[in-house]
């Protein structure tokens, strides 16, 4: 257990120790101790409160064809949507009212999104709400298009790094993507004053206790404000669908283990958690998330923006659940708040 004291004591550990960290997923008193500091750390910056965004999926037309996503641009079984600004404002307009203090647009990467719409958008949204927090998740752009939707109000950014080992980076996507474009991606947006999230699959294909020790030594280096990790899920239309999808329990244990490295992180107990086992939102955040991130999308298209399997959308994880979502956290302590939930720093 020396190495978890050691996490537990300095926040961070040497590559090799990382390795010999994971080990200990599946060891009882270890997942325990780890769970424990974590609650602590979250209850010591944010209290007992959880924070919510309301999640609007725009546009499922992607350029990218990443291995492991369902609404790669080379799956042309999809049903391909778009939302105008009205209907995005109009979802916004649904979520103010159940309480949402956030709004994650979130799209594949679409060009029909050049940066004077995508800017039209964001200051409309923001013009509407001028209390709420706007999160894009939108890809990889140049530093210019970041800067000018950003000027324009944009206040986080969601890009997950995916994995931070170059050669399980080439496994999972294709030639024209690569992993130094990601984190100049990453460092373009902390520069440019977003709060930031990165994040990776557990248990994508190809991925090892050696790659996760990169990915947790990565996150370490960035020091990103927000960090998004859910079970890999297989989509049966993906050259990944037959793989086997990650571990609930893993998962766990590396949220614990991200916020002890990042203490005031904001953490998504997400959907795939939530998918993969019906109790994995609240499981989640008494590992120690502090952030639900339930689906705004109009209903008709959320099973449209099928990343993997089964992905759920409807009850408690869409925002007309909100009551009973908010219960749920009420039943293990804690509240589900009305507010933009900033990170602390
Ligand atoms: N299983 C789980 N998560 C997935 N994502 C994409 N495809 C899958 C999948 N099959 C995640 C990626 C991406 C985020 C929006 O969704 O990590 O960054």
């Amino acid at each position: 257990m020396d190495v978890i004291n050691k996490l537990i004591r300095d926040g961070q550990l040497a590559r090799e120790e990382y390795i010999e960290l994971l080990e200990y997923a599946k060891d009882k008193a270890a997942v325990e101790r780890l769970k424990e500091e974590a609650v602590r750390l979250k209850e010591q910056y944010y209290g007992r409160q959880v924070y919510l965004r309301g999640l609007i999926e725009f546009t499922n037309y992607c350029r990218n064809n990443c291995y492991y996503c369902g609404i790669r641009g080379e799956n042309t079984k999809v049903q391909r949507y778009r939302l105008t600004k009205e209907e995005i404002l109009s979802c916004c307009e649904e979520g103010y009212g159940l309480g949402f203090r956030t709004f994650v647009l979130q799209g594949g990467e679409d060009p029909y999104y050049t940066d004077e719409r995508m800017e039209e958008i964001v200051r409309a949204v923001k013009a509407a709400y001028p209390d709420c927090a706007l999160t894009l998740s939108i890809g990889e752009k140049s530093y210019e298009s970041y800067r000018r939707l950003r000027l324009a109000g944009a206040d986080r950014y969601l890009l997950r790094h995916e994995t931070a080992n170059e050669e399980h980076y080439r496994r999972l996507h294709p030639q024209s993507m690569s992993l130094v474009a990601r984190k100049r991606c990453l460092y373009d947006l902390k520069s440019l004053g977003y709060q930031v999230g990165a994040g990776f699959m557990v248990g994508s294909p190809g991925q090892t206790l050696e790659t996760l020790a990169e990915d947790l030594e990565f996150l370490k280096e960035l020091n990103p404000e927000m960090v998004g990790i859910g079970p890999f899920i297989p989509h049966h239309d993906t050259v990944f669908a037959d793989e086997p999808a990650g571990s609930v329990e893993l998962t766990l244990f590396l949220l614990s283990v991200i916020r002890i490295l990042l203490p005031k992180v904001l953490l998504p107990a997400t959907t795939a958690l939530g998918t993969l086992d019906e109790n994995g939102r609240e499981k989640g955040l008494l590992a120690g998330a502090n952030v639900v991130m339930p689906n705004l999308s109009p209903k008709g298209r959320r099973k449209q923006y099928e990343l993997y399997d089964n992905k759920i959308c409807t009850g408690e994880e869409a925002a007309e659940g909100i009551a009973v979502l908010s219960r749920r956290i009420e039943e293990i302590g804690w509240t589900a708040v009305s507010a933009r939930g900033d990170y602390c720093g």
